[in-house]
């Protein structure tokens, strides 16, 4: 298997098909469920900033959305192994691609205002990968979506446009694909006076000073988890050992749940500070 200077191994090839069966199919076997912890932390900071602001129908801006996952697990109230039967089952593997779209359609249209579900939130995807956000508009888990690498390019202006809407931004097992550059160019777009919350969900090997001290240079504050959220398994004995070589360069404690074999990862909440 291939992997990164991290140590981490690749994965590109499951984010660009276009639809989410390789996806759920090869990290239901490494046990990837961060976007199910992530999900009562997304919904507590969602009626949070509700109860701060006033705003009963914010908009929430995720990330590295992928095939809409975060978007169906908080407006759907779906859960992670819902959703690994639902790609990874023997049903979906005779199904088209139209007859998938149409069925989370029907899931949403059935449970996207439902009883602990996000009701009234609208969900905007970032990802650099089109296919993906195509599925994830397509299914209506997004309600709206901005094909971009905001690493590579500032924002055309109709994308700005877009980014402008969020409320709250979020994401899970993309920070480090992603960096303060691309924050910084959704805390740009953001109107004088209503930039967004944050909420990231980071791996313990990626180092989040530098987006850190570019959003409290932006007016934020941001508080730490002292948990530790179980990401997934390792794939190798390899990765792990490389990432635990990672986790001491980056003066990490490596005697956190990586050594019990799952990439860890801590929350990193960003409000504006009032100042
Ligand atoms: C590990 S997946 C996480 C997907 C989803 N958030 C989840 O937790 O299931 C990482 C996602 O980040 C996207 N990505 C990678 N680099 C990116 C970039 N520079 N800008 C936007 N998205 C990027 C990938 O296409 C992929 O969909």
């Amino acid at each position: 298997m291939r992997a990164d200077t991290t140590g981490k191994i690749c994965l590109d090839d499951i984010y660009t098909r276009p639809d989410p069966r390789a996806y759920f199919s090869t990290l239901r076997e490494l046990d990837y469920h961060i976007p199910e912890l992530a999900k009562p932390h997304f919904r507590a900071l969602i009626e949070e900033y509700r109860a701060a602001t006033g705003v009963r129908n914010p908009t929430v801006l995720d990330i590295g959305c992928s095939y809409g996952i975060n978007a169906a697990l908080l407006k759907c109230d779906a859960t992670m192994d819902e959703l690994y039967e639902r790609y990874g089952g023997p049903e979906a593997d005779g199904m088209s691609i139209a007859g998938l779209l149409e069925r989370d359609r029907d899931l949403v249209r059935s449970r996207g205002g439902a009883a602990g579900g996000s009701g009234g939130v609208r969900f905007i995807g970032l990802d650099s990968s089109r296919p993906a956000l195509e599925y994830a508009a397509g299914a209506g888990f997004v309600d709206g979506a901005v094909h971009a690498d905001l690493e590579e390019n500032e924002p055309t202006a109709a994308q700005r446009e877009r980014l402008a809407a969020a409320d709250l931004v979020i994401s899970t097992g993309c920070v480090g694909y992603v960096t303060e550059r691309t924050l910084g160019r959704i805390v740009d777009a953001a109107p004088p006076g209503r930039r967004p919350w944050m909420a990231h969900f980071v791996l313990r090997m990626f180092p989040f000073d530098p987006v850190e001290k570019a959003l409290d240079a932006a007016g934020y504050e941001t508080v730490h988890s002292a948990e530790t959220f179980r990401q997934r398994r390792f794939a190798t004995a390899g990765e792990q050992a490389q990432v635990l070589e990672t986790l001491s360069a980056a003066g990490v404690d490596p005697d956190g749940p990586e050594r019990d074999g799952w990439l860890s990862a801590r929350l990193h909440v960003s409000r504006p500070a009032a100042r």
